[in-house]
């Protein structure tokens, strides 16, 4: 076990804890935007951002990606850390103007527009996080989505922006998406994902639609369930 101090408060938390986990254990909030428990984390939006001190040296890092360490202070909302963040959110805002998430993140934090950074309007809501991707990959394991082309031109989505073969229609990259970028639709018998149309399948039991087939099938192929066992939905199981 490590002990430190965060916000003044002494903490005892695991060896490899991160700063993120160790402080929302003992009840202290730091925001975050791309930090998912999920997936692999790839410290994109830089919100979590925190000062740690160990002996007379200190710096910024990132919460979300910064393990407990012996004696170290941490502060997760001094001048220094609020100024940073408050940095990171007009930024995220520059790039991101049509999210309300970040809107919100902003408003709390008492940040504007600012003239001194070009208004993107051409990213949508997608601050590059790659939860989506690493969802696809590591939970659902088909890797259906990635990032594409460089450097500011670079978008997440389908190799080529074409139909994705591989794609289940599961909308996990829709659900874990912080920012809402992801347009999923699901009307009764259809679901509509990165440009595909997928079949939903209706409940052996109720009769309700509740899952795309192609999901269905891959469930059953990877775990070698039978197909029908798994006609039934969530509610009627
Ligand atoms: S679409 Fe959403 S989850 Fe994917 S990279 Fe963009 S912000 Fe992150
Ligand atoms: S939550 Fe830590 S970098 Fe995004």
């Amino acid at each position: 076990m490590v002990n430190l101090i965060i916000n003044g408060k002494k903490i005892t938390a695991q060896e490899d804890t991160m700063i993120l986990e160790a402080a929302r254990a003992a009840g202290i909030d730091i925001p975050t935007l791309c930090a998912h428990e999920s997936v692999s984390r790839s410290g994109a939006c830089r919100l979590c951002v925190v000062e740690m001190r160990k002996g007379n040296r200190s710096k910024i890092v990132t919460s979300c990606l910064y393990p407990v360490e012996e004696g170290i202070v941490v502060e997760t909302k001094n001048e220094r850390v609020l100024n940073v963040r408050r940095l990171v959110l007009e930024l995220l805002l520059a790039r991101n103007p049509e999210s309300d998430v970040i809107a919100d993140l902003a408003k709390k934090l008492s940040v504007t527009p600012q003239p001194r950074f070009t208004m993107d309007t051409d990213k949508g809501k997608c601050i590059l996080c790659r939860s989506c991707v690493r969802v696809c990959e590591e939970v659902v394991g088909v890797s259906a989505i990635g990032l594409s082309r460089r450097g500011s031109q670079k978008t997440v989505g389908p190799p080529y922006n074409e139909e994705s073969a591989v794609c289940i229609g599961c909308g996990a990259c829709a659900f874990i998406c912080p920012t809402g970028h992801i347009e999923m639709e699901t009307t009764e018998d259809k679901r509509i994902i990165w440009g595909r149309t997928f079949k939903m399948k209706t409940c052996d039991v109720c009769g309700r639609y509740f899952a795309p087939e192609d999901q269905l099938k891959y469930i059953s192929k990877i775990t070698g369930v039978p197909l029908k066992e798994l006609a039934v939905c969530m509610d009627c199981h």
